[in-house]
């Protein structure tokens, strides 16, 4: 359902959930001081509990209710980065309850830039909580009509048109008294960005991997799935492909880690076609992946061009292909 700036300011200052556009994914939003809001973000999603949600806030100073780690790594990124698309990952304050962190100690903090997005949260005047507004472990969506058929018309959805990223934000794991960041999930602002950044700023930092599954939860193999099975193609594919693409899919199994693989006879298989440039594509993905299954494909592949592998503007597109996909094949 269609709601107004006015009724989705109304609808989140009462402790319901609300979807709103932002620059990188549509977000189910809720007000982060009342428990019942934060509960059913994850109940409409049906979302696991150990997966955290992130925290939207619209001025700076509001980092200081949510941490106690903000720092000159934090400084020197917010002002370049922010408003935008880019997560930090820092301990967390008693105000933010462990129910949004999934236990952890960490609160992931953004400021959106969508203008419709800042203004509700300005009106609001309590930071939201909002994940992106799909069933999880699915597509993340990137128009208002997406939210609609997600959850079949009964989640109010602010419109805000198309969103201009089109994926979900960086996130950045970042540790002030150690100096050191790790990015937990690649999006539209690139590592090497940062650290030019840090450099210019004269801001001493290491850069780290995140290995350990509980600092980086919510990195499940699959995700980003659409409703029906997403195959990537790495090489040229040979003439039979389509009958080894028949075969292979009858091996899947059913679920993996809580996220279900959608099963297909392969019968209307369309392959979907994007920009080349990274950041048209990105912004295409989602949406394109949608707009086939409403054509009636009943199976999607995608051939991965050459130069898009070891080019870093590709990399945040290619890690939700990866964990999209039911299916790759390498030729
Ligand atoms: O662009 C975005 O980030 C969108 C829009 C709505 O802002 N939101 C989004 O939220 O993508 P979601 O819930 O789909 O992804 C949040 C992910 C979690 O799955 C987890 O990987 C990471 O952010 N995250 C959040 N808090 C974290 C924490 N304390 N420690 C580690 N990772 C965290
Ligand atoms: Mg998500």
């Amino acid at each position: 359902m269609i709601v107004s700036l006015d009724e989705a300011t109304e609808k989140l200052k009462r402790g319901e959930a609300v979807a709103l556009p932002t620059e990188t994914v549509y977000g189910l939003a809720a007000v982060i001081n009342q428990e019942s809001a934060v509960r059913s973000i994850f109940s409409i999603k049906e979302r696991p509990f150990f997966d955290p949600l992130i925290v939207h806030i619209s001025k700076l100073e509001q980092v200081h209710e949510l941490t106690t780690g903000w720092g000159s790594l934090c400084q020197s990124l917010s002002q370049k980065f922010w408003p935008g698309p880019l997560t930090f990952v820092v301990p967390k304050t008693d105000q933010v309850s462990s129910l949004i962190t999934s236990g952890l100690t960490t609160v992931g903090i953004r400021m959106p830039s969508h203008p419709l997005a800042l203004e509700v949260l300005r009106r609001v005047g309590i930071p939201l909580a909002a994940p992106s507004a799909n069933k999880f472990g699915k597509t993340s969506p990137t128009l208002a009509s997406h939210v609609e058929s997600e959850f079949l018309g009964e989640v109010p959805v602010l419109d805000g048109g198309p969103c201009a990223v089109g994926l979900e934000s960086t996130v950045l794991w970042v540790s002030e008294e150690k100096k050191q960041i790790a990015v937990l999930r690649k999006g539209a602002v690139l590592l090497s960005q940062i650290t030019e950044t840090l450099s210019a700023d004269k801001v001493p930092f290491t850069v780290v991997e995140m290995l350990d599954r509980k600092e980086s939860p919510g990195h499940m193999k699959h995700h980003y799935m659409p409703a029906v099975p997403f195959v990537l193609v790495h090489g040229l594919r040979p003439i039979d492909f389509l009958d080894q693409l028949r075969s292979q899919i009858q091996k899947l199994p059913k679920e993996v880690e809580g996220v279900q693989i959608a099963q297909s006879q392969f019968q209307k298989v369309i392959q979907l076609d994007l920009s080349g440039d990274a950041a048209l594509a990105s912004r295409e993905f989602y949406g394109k992946l949608r707009e086939a299954v409403l054509k009636g494909a009943d199976g999607i592949y995608f051939e991965v061009p050459k130069d898009w592998i070891h080019n870093e503007d590709f990399e945040a597109l290619l890690e939700r292909m990866h964990k999209a996909a039911s299916l790759q094949f390498h030729f």
